[in-house]
């Protein structure tokens, strides 16, 4: 047993003491003591605790590897994540204002991955451990929706009908206006007996749709997703906005940015997020790789009223990015790239003269990577809005906002 101080806190919310030592669940500042091996950082105790220090308001906190930082005050979380912007920004030399972090309430999460095991009595469900692969219940979960919550009824039955006794099913449940959209993997394979199973579970629970591996296996409904004036049924498992309260923070801040433009291209468009919203006043042009995404909003958009054109085209981004040709009559740029962000789309972008660009991402990382690219082009930027919709995790999302060096006074 070592003792240690705790210096900072990194990237996954783990305290880091001189070494680098992870001290999970410890807080810059503490003195703590553990066993330190190959294997991390055992039997880990404070033996003199921050004073931003909380008792978790999660009864599960402890064991559930779903939160990372429920033992910090909230001002604490919430400093530490812009600073981690602040931090990737100023390794670039790049300065800005950051506007007050919002951060989505408890019990708002609209999407869960669940673990479910078949087991002798029955099923076990829950999250991953920390740390382990055991699955810990979380009946109290103070993160998740509450119908979210009860899908994991759902989870139970769906494991004793077809989990195999090896291997845990993943089990997607997600919010949408009119029931739970439920789609699971590692299942076993489906037969015409265990379909029969799954489509009474589906209307037993009342569930929208039910997927099995790649099949639907029921839709008693085709789920509903409201984006703004439209509604749009995403394909199965497709990336959402993890909140309804992120979701409108990320989207009002894209339309001030993107203000009065009459043409806004939107990349890594998904299911229509920022287009459908942004077409209320702007004709939107949208791009995405994923083909069942792109024709989701298409068919959202056909069926909402009062919407501005909106086309759409799947393009691999990083492969294939928009050419400042097909950029140049844009009034304005949407892009909301995945975690490795828009390394070859910025680097297109960035010999436009497109007036504003609003930049969405869920890695600060690659972000500040990309906004030094545009910086050295001339671009301002202007603005920094935090978004936690990741509550009481390492998760940091952001909009930026750009003007272009041409539109500068
Ligand atoms: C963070 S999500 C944003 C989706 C959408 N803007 C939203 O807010 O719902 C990133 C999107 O990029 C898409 N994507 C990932 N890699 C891509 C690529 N190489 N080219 C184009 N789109 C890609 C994903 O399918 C996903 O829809």
């Amino acid at each position: 047993m070592t003792e240690y101080t705790v210096t900072r806190l990194g990237l996954q919310g783990d305290g880091i003491a001189e070494g680098p030592v992870f001290l999970p669940l410890t807080l810059p500042g503490e003195r703590v003591s553990a066993t330190v091996s190959e294997g991390g950082a055992q039997d880990v105790r404070i033996i003199r605790p921050s004073d931003r220090r909380v008792s978790a308001p999660c009864r599960h906190f402890r064991s559930c590897g779903g939160c990372q930082l429920q033992h910090a005050d909230d001002q604490f979380v919430a400093d530490w994540k812009v600073d981690i912007v602040r931090n990737a920004l100023q390794a670039h030399r790049l300065e800005t204002e950051f506007r007050p972090i919002v951060t989505s309430p408890a019990r708002s999460r609209r999407r869960a991955g669940f673990a479910a095991r078949r087991t002798k009595k029955g099923a076990m469900v829950g999250f991953h451990g920390r740390a382990s692969d055991t699955i810990v219940p979380i009946p109290d979960c103070i993160l998740l929706e509450p119908s979210v919550l009860a899908g994991q009824r759902v989870a139970e039955a769906l494991a004793i009908a077809g989990a195999s006794r090896k291997t845990a099913l993943s089990v997607m449940i997600t919010a949408m206006e009119n029931g739970l959209d439920v789609a699971v993997t590692h299942g076993k394979p489906p037969d015409g007996p265990l379909r029969q199973q799954l489509a009474l579970i589906c209307d037993t629970h009342g569930l929208v749709r039910l997927t099995w591996g790649d099949e639907v296996v029921a839709m008693r409904e085709p789920p509903r997703h409201g984006v703004g004036r439209a509604v749009v049924t995403p394909p199965p498992g497709a990336f959402l906005q993890a909140t309804a309260h992120g979701e409108a923070a990320l989207t009002d801040c894209v339309r001030e940015i993107v203000g009065d433009a009459g043409t806004v291209i939107d990349l890594f468009a998904g299911c229509g997020t920022f287009a459908l919203p942004l077409a209320e006043t702007a004709a939107v042009h949208a791009v995405e790789g994923d083909a069942a995404m792109m024709n989701a909003l298409d068919a959202g958009w056909r069926f909402a009223e009062g919407l501005k054109a909106v086309t759409t085209e799947t393009r691999d981004l990083f492969r294939r990015p928009l050419m400042p040709d097909e950029l140049a009559k844009a009034d304005a740029v949407v892009l909301d790239p995945p975690r490795a962000g828009a390394e070859a789309q910025v680097a297109e972008l960035v010999q436009t003269k497109v007036p504003k660009i609003a930049y969405v991402s869920c890695n600060p990382v690659s972000f500040a990577r990309d906004a030094a690219v545009l910086a050295a082009g001339g671009w301002q930027l202007d603005f920094v809005q935090v978004v936690d919709q990741f509550r009481w995790s390492a998760h940091t999302e952001l909009v930026a906002g750009f003007t272009a060096p041409h539109m500068r006074a």
